[in-house]
Order: structure tokens, then sequence, then C-alpha cells
């Protein structure tokens, strides 16, 4: 955003369904969004109007939502579409002294009357090239089967003005045209539950068409479909498919070409391309001879414009180092990334065997470290064929990994290795900074564990035999994610799974996309993410759509735990219950259960009323829960049953407790958490709510002390092993006791991670209001501890907001912006209320300034939209704890 000092009050930032001009969107009235900026304090928008027009009718308007008088809005639902369109969009805003501008954008729709055929190589065509290899060095027998070439020649008559490519796999795709690439998408079409939807995408190919002779070529693999997943070893067959199949129209001109018998196949000369297990590459085989494709059906009814940004290369890292080792060469990058490794190979001979094996980290004696893979191999082979120079970098496969072990080679430089890192293309929406390294490298590691684990769907690691959509590793860390990136359409994708995998009489699962053969009522925690995850996303982008889509999944799931557990304490669990899973002292699964259950109603209830239904019932049963709660679990001094941490934390952030026992629950709180250490002794449930917590209730020195900590258990701790991502574990590596169990032992795990939020809306302040949504209301309230600085800087739906704080010599100074339209509530920490200055005047006296109140060292202000500039006479830095 440039600072233009002429402009007043304008939108921009256009989005369509939160897309920045998407191709291939549903057809249901999309969610057109625009997001305000002002130069001028107190700058307010009083209407916007919505025009929507049809480029191929020369912009005739197909919709005018005319001047709607709402200063609270940022977005409008358009009309129903027409398929296959492209629709230009104008969005103007008034001021309150009637100054408007405008700002456009465009969409398109997608395909919703397909006509093409499922197609792939003939699935009985397997012969010795798919027996173990007879080499030096016997290649893995996996009971993989290459992946399949598929290819149709057509011809153009004049150069097209306009084509598409509409496109999806059951498997992964890549496509190319006339040789160029199409796209850039990454393990398209992304992980669904396959037997439910397959997402296609759509890419502009108009400059990739020539008149005359055309071919497209595209190559599928197994990928989800028809892979490994999962820890389950069964593998084809027992997930989603068997072989990798392809549908795809080309639309110019009036023509379509479809996959139709009428294309070819072959198998590729890529032995295997597997996610878990990695990709083989044996130049030494031939290309086969095309065969007729193999029809395999028209079902179209699955086929769903895909909804959630695809994957992409984000970005790529150089080699840090690169070392000769025991075993070949041991490369570092220095992060630990999701992706793959390209590597030019030189000095081969035909036959050679290049074997490019991935870790986290190394072993004591300098060796890679691939205990924790369990039965993912995740190792790319490269057979050398003629060429004695090969530049080699799989296709349908990704690792977790920051060091590569390389072997085969006989020379290896930093030039000829790069980790190309791959990732769902959320776009970044916030920043934070502070004066503390650590702090600034924890926050650091934190993006890099989203980074890493939102590929496609949330997932809970990158590395083992695992990578799946577990429900509350994702319900912990969301508040987190949505400070550092715009994850609206990427939840929104898979929210669809969440509620797609729930069971017919409402229990939601432990993980989504849901696997063929698992389905399990979903734990305490995992389950309810159904219902949280919504609850979140409407916070924080205001749409209430999401409420819409979900409101019936959440009261199903609500209804399903109360039916079980009708004297309001949950104990019915079918399949495995994980309590606060991995934390030092244990709590009991009740208490986890009970106050989940809880919270789900209550959150139900306050969805339902968002949206108009008159029915109170989910808030009458979440008072009966918490009422059951108190009674079943609580002593008449606050004590919660088990007495640990995240009891307390539960009950406190849920809400559960009457009045009278809140203060002695902080009490016992703050009494565990300083006899810990004071540190954190929770796992993934009650972590992510132990700074907000403290903070919330008056302790957010003793939060800040948790986060200085660097004794394990902390979030310090893994810096000193040079961590740069999150652990799954407190303890994934300790000086006295090594690596932990290999069983269970990530290290890019994002939910401890979830203190990532506090850093965002405790340290630099920058948080919305309790009752606020889409950051109409903004609070501002830094919570300094020791440190200098920090800021905040977040995109929010309504625009740029920020918080920015440091000290210096004794004097405080804070910057705030907030969006037009938005208030905000500021504190400002000061050993000298009275003395408050915004810019060069005493703050009772500033523009879109009012002074609420002044509490003990904090004066409480409320502001309209703008920039402001605090200065204050700094509070004296934080003794204890
Ligand atoms: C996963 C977790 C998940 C858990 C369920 C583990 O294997 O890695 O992150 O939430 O199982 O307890």
């Amino acid at each position: 955003m440039t600072d233009d000092l002429t402009a007043t009050l304008a939108p921009y930032g256009l989005r369509c369904e939160h897309h920045v001009a998407p191709l291939g969107i549903g057809t249901q009235a999309p969610l057109l969004s625009w997001r305000l900026r002002s130069t001028r304090r107190g700058d307010e928008p009083v209407s916007y109007r919505v025009v929507v027009t049809a480029a191929s009718s020369g912009d005739e308007t197909v919709w005018d939502s005319g001047e709607v008088a709402d200063p609270a809005a940022v977005s409008v639902r358009g009309p129903e579409l027409a398929p296959r369109t492209r629709y230009h969009w104008q969005v103007t805003v008034t001021s309150a002294d009637e100054l408007a501008n405008s700002a456009g954008s465009w969409f398109e729709t997608g395909h919703d009357d397909w006509t093409a055929s499922w197609i792939t190589h003939d699935p009985s065509d397997v012969d010795v090239v798919d027996a173990p290899d007879e080499g030096a060095v016997a290649l893995p027998d996996h009971g993989l089967r290459p992946p399949v070439e598929l290819r149709r020649e057509f011809t153009v008559r004049t150069t097209p003005d306009n084509a598409r490519l509409y496109i999806t796999a059951r498997g992964l795709y890549e496509a190319h045209l006339n040789g160029h690439r199409v796209g850039d998408h990454e393990l398209a079409p992304g992980w669904t539950d396959y037997r439910d939807r397959v997402d296609y995408q759509t890419h502009d190919v108009t400059e990739l068409l020539q008149p005359g002779d055309n071919l497209l070529e595209v190559t599928v693999a197994d990928g989800w479909w028809s892979g490994y997943v999962g820890f389950d070893p069964r593998r084809s067959g027992a997930h989603y498919g068997t072989f990798p199949e392809l549908i795809a129209e080309l639309h110019f001109d009036g023509e379509i070409i479809g996959t139709d018998g009428t294309w070819q196949s072959r198998r590729a000369t890529t032995r295997y391309a597997d996610l878990l297990m990695g990709e083989c590459h044996d130049l030494r085989r031939e290309p086969e001879p095309w065969r007729p494709a193999v029809v395999t059906g028209d079902d179209h009814t699955r086929l769903t414009p895909a909804v959630a940004p695809p994957v992409r290369v984000t970005e790529e890292l150089p080699a840090k180092s690169v070392a000769p080792g025991e075993n070949g060469y041991i490369v570092d990058f220095g992060q630990n990334v999701a992706g793959r490794v390209r590597l030019t190979a030189r000095g081969l001979h035909p036959g050679d065997r290049v074997v490019v094996r991935h870790g986290e980290a190394l072993n004591i004696d300098g060796t890679l470290h691939t205990d924790n893979l369990r039965t993912a191999e995740a190792t790319d082979i490269l057979v050398a064929g003629a060429e004695a120079t090969v530049t080699f970098e799989p296709r349908f496969t990704y690792h977790g990994f920051r060091y590569a072990e390389v072997t085969g080679l006989t020379e290896l430089s930093e030039n000829d290795i790069t980790a190309v890192v791959l990732g769902s293309d959320t776009p970044p929406a916030g920043e934070f900074a502070c004066d503390d390294p650590a702090i600034q490298r924890l926050h650091h590691n934190i993006q890099w564990g989203q980074r890493g684990n939102f590929v496609s769907v949330p997932t809970d690691c990158p590395q083992r035999d695992e990578r799946l959509g577990w429900l509350a590793d994702a319900q912990v860390f969301l508040p987190t994610a949505c400070y550092n990136a715009d994850v609206a359409a990427f939840f929104a994708g898979w929210l669809r799974e969440v509620r797609g995998a729930q069971s017919p009489d409402g229990g939601f699962t432990n993980v989504a996309p849901k696997l063929a053969g698992v389905a399990d009522e979903g734990a305490p925690g995992w389950a309810d993410a159904g219902v949280l995850i919504p609850w979140h996303l409407y916070r924080t982008y205001g749409d209430e759509q999401v409420l819409t889509d979900n409101l019936d999944a959440m009261v199903r799931w609500v209804d399903f735990v109360h039916r079980h557990n009708p004297d309001l304490v949950w104990r019915h669990k079918v399949g495995p219950h994980f309590a606060d899973w991995l934390a030092l002292t244990p709590t009991p699964r009740e208490v986890v259960a009970t106050a989940y259950f809880a919270r789900s109603a209550e959150l139900t209830g306050r969805a339902a009323a968002v949206l108009g239904e008159e029915n109170t019932h989910h808030l009458n049963l979440a008072a009966h829960i918490r009422k059951t709660f108190v009674e079943t679990f609580t002593t008449e001094r606050g004590r919660i049953a088990g007495d640990t941490q995240t009891g307390y934390l539960l009950a406190l952030a849920f809400e559960l407790l009457p009045d009278d026992l809140v203060p002695l629950a902080v009490d016992r709180l703050v009494e565990l958490v300083t006899d810990a250490g004071p540190a954190v002794t929770t796992g993934f449930l009650g972590v992510s709510l132990i700074a907000p917590v403290l903070d919330q209730h008056g302790h957010p020195d003793l939060a800040h002390a948790l986060l200085r900590r660097t004794e394990p258990p902390s979030w310090l701790y893994p810096l000193r092993h040079n961590a740069t991502t999150i652990w799954e574990r407190w303890d994934g590596y300790t000086e006295e006791a090594g690596f932990q169990v290999p069983a269970m032992n990530s290290f890019n795990h994002y939910a401890l991670g979830s203190v990532g939020e506090w850093l965002y809306r405790g340290v630099a302040g920058l948080d919305q209001a309790p009752d606020s949504v889409g950051y109409r209301d903004l609070l501002i309230r830094p919570r300094l501890g020791r440190l200098g600085r920090a800021s905040a800087r977040y995109e929010s739906v309504r625009g740029t907001t920020s918080s920015a704080w440091s000290r210096v010599d004794g004097v405080l100074r804070m910057d705030v912006s907030v969006p037009p339209g938005a208030t905000a509530t500021v504190h400002v920490p000061t050993a000298d209320p009275g003395g408050v200055r915004e810019r060069d005047l005493p703050v009772r006296e500033a523009a879109g300034v009012r002074v609420v109140h002044v509490e003990p060292g904090t004066l409480v202000c409320r502001l309209t939209s703008g920039t402001f500039h605090f200065t204050a006479a700094a509070p004296p830095p934080q003794e204890k704890p």
C-alpha cells in the first residue's frame, strides 16, 4: 500500500471469494470484497455501490447493488452467474463528505457442463519394468507403478482470442501445451475426499495455442488418490483408487478438446512417483509406444471448482553447505521446509544411481536422521542414462527436510543443489517484529511451520508417514495462522472436507479429508474443530457465509455428543481419545471433553443467533453443560479435577466458571505455572490458551516469563538446537536423552507454535475487541514485558491495521493504524497517564481521540480511523516474575 497524500477514502485490495482476480470460481453469488484506506483521520464510508458487468457482451451491466447505505460493509454477495464467463466489477465507496472513489477488478466463472470422459492408460499393462530392478543397487519395490502419460494432437485454424483448460485428475497431474507447462500449480488438484469431490482447475492457455498443429500432454501420478497416504500401510485400493485418471476440456473458439478415447496413453519412463516414498527417474528407460487411452467413465457429478489457493513453489533456497560425509554428501539448506530438491548431477555414467534422501536433523555422528520418518522413505532416485550431466527434480512428491543426503556422485557443489519450497499459496497477511532476537526467531519458526504444513490441507507434519489433516492441530493453530496469512479460502476449502467426513449420525472425525476405511468418532478438541474453526473464521473475516455453510454440521455434532452423553458429562467415546495430547501433566479426559462440549454448544448457539435463528436451544444447553462441569469437576475452592494447567485454561478460556470461582481458578493456574518453572506443561489443547488466558486475567508478565524461558519445556528451548520450525514435542531432542522416541518426533508440527497469536495480540497488542467481527473494532493493548520494542501489522478484511511500540530513554512511543470504518480502543501503558500526547498535542486535545479512563499505569482511549502517534512516559521495565 502506498501513501498517496492526495487520496481520500478509497477502496483497494479487491477480492472475489477471497482471491485476486480468480479464474474458474463457482457460479453461486460470489463474495466480492474490498478494503479501505484513507490519508484522513476519521474518514468514514457511508455507502457503497457494486456494479458487475459481463466482459463478453461489451460490459453490459448484469448486476447493480445500487447505492447501499452501510458504513460497515466491506463486501457484498454478487448475483447468480453464468458458467465460463468473465465478469468485471467495480466498487464505489462514498465518504461522509460525499467524496466517491472507485476500484475495479474481474473474475471468471468455472465450468458446469462437462462432456469429457475420465481416461487413463490400460491398467493391465504391467510388465517387466515394474519388477524389482536388476541393476547394481536394487531399486525399491513398493508395488508402485509408473505415472501415466496422456496426449492428444489437434489442429487450430486461427489464433484463438481466448482459450481455457479445465482440468483435474484422480491422482496428481501436470499438463504441457505445445511443450510449455500449463500454469504453476503443484500437486494439483490437491487433496480432497475424491469419493465426494474432485476439484478442477481453470487455466488461461490463450498464449500457448498456435495456429496449425497443437499438442496437449498430461502426466498423471498416484498422489493422494492411489499412492501411500498416512500411516496406514495399505495402499492402492485401500484409500481412494487404484490407478490415476485424467479429465480435461480445452475450450477455444467454440471448440472443445475433451479427454476421450481418441487420446493416446503410455506409462511414463519414471518408475514411480509417490508422496511418501519419493520419485524414481530411470533415464535408461526408452519411452514406450503410444496406445489408445482407456476410458474409465464419465461421472461429472463430483467435479467442483477449486476453492482453496493452489500449492505453488513459494521460494527456492540455496544450499548453505555441502559436506562430504560417511555416506555421500550432506547438504544443509539452513531451513526445515516442505518441498523437494533440484539437483544437477555431473559426471554420470549410464546406470549410475544418484540417491537423494531427506531428513530434518543430523545424528550426532553427522549422518542423516531419518528414524522419525517411520515408513516414509522420502527418497528420490535418479538412474543415469546416456547423458553425463542431468538436472533432476521430482514432480509428484514432497518431503519435509532441512538436510539432504546425496549418494552416487563424485562431485557436488552448492550451486548444483537447491531446495524448492512448496506450500499452499496463501497471501501473507501479518508481520511481527520485536527487539528480542530469540522471540523473533520463534516467530520465524512458527511461520515456517505454517508454510510447511499448509500443503493443500492443514497437515500435522510434512515428513513422516502421516501428513494428515488432523483437526485439533488445525484448530489450535488457526488464530496464529490467520495473523500470518490470509487463510480464508484455504480453510473454506478444507471445511468442505471436515463436513464431508462427518458421519451420518453427526460425528465429526479426527482427520479430514477422510480416508477410506477410517471412520472413527473424533476425539474431544479434535472433532470440535468443526465448530471452533468456522466461528473463528467468521470473527476474523466477517463473512457470515462460513456460518451458513457449517451451522447444520455444527448442530449435528453438538446434538451427537449430547445424545451420547445425556447427563452432560462427555464420557462416551468410540475410537481414540487424545485428551491434552503430548502434555507433560495429563488432564483427565472427561474434564477436557466436557469443557469442549460446553464450548461447542455455546459457539453453535452463537452462530445460530448471528444467522438470525430464534432457537436458543444450544445456548441453553451450553449453560447446562457449564453448570454440570462446575458441579462435577470443580470444588468450592475453585480446584478443577486433575489440577492441571490445561484444566484451568479450558475452564477460563471457555468461560465455564461462575464469577466467584474465576479468581480462585486464576490463582491456582498462576501457582501451577509458577511452580513448574515458571513453565508451560500443557499439550496441544492447552498450549494455545496459556498466554492469552494469563494475559486476560491480569498476568501478562507471567505469559512473558513463559515466552522468555529457554529451559525445556519452553518455546525457545528448541532454538538451542538450531530449530528452524516448531517441534511436535517440548523435548524432541534433549542434551541428556538425545532424540525422543522416533515413532512420534516430528520437528515440524505447528500446534505448539500456537503461541504465535499472542505475539501479535499480546506482545505487539494488535487485536480486535471481544465482540468485534471482521476487525470493525480494534483492541490495541500491548504487553511490554521486558522488551524494548515490538510491532505488528495485519492486513485485515477492512484494511491495514498496525500497532508498534518502543521505549527508549524513558519515552514510550506507540503508533497505531485503524482502517476507515473501524474504531479502536487503545491502552497506552505509561508511568504517567496524565502526560500522554498524540503527535504534538496533549491526548485530550487530539482529533479523533477520546480518553475513556485511566487505570493504574494505563491510559485508555477510543480512536476513530486513522494513524495515531502517541508518546508517553514509559512504564518501568517489568521486574518479576
Ligand atoms: C499427529 C498429531 C495428531 C495426533 C492425534 C499424531 O500422530 O501427528 O498431530 O493430532 O496424532 O493425537
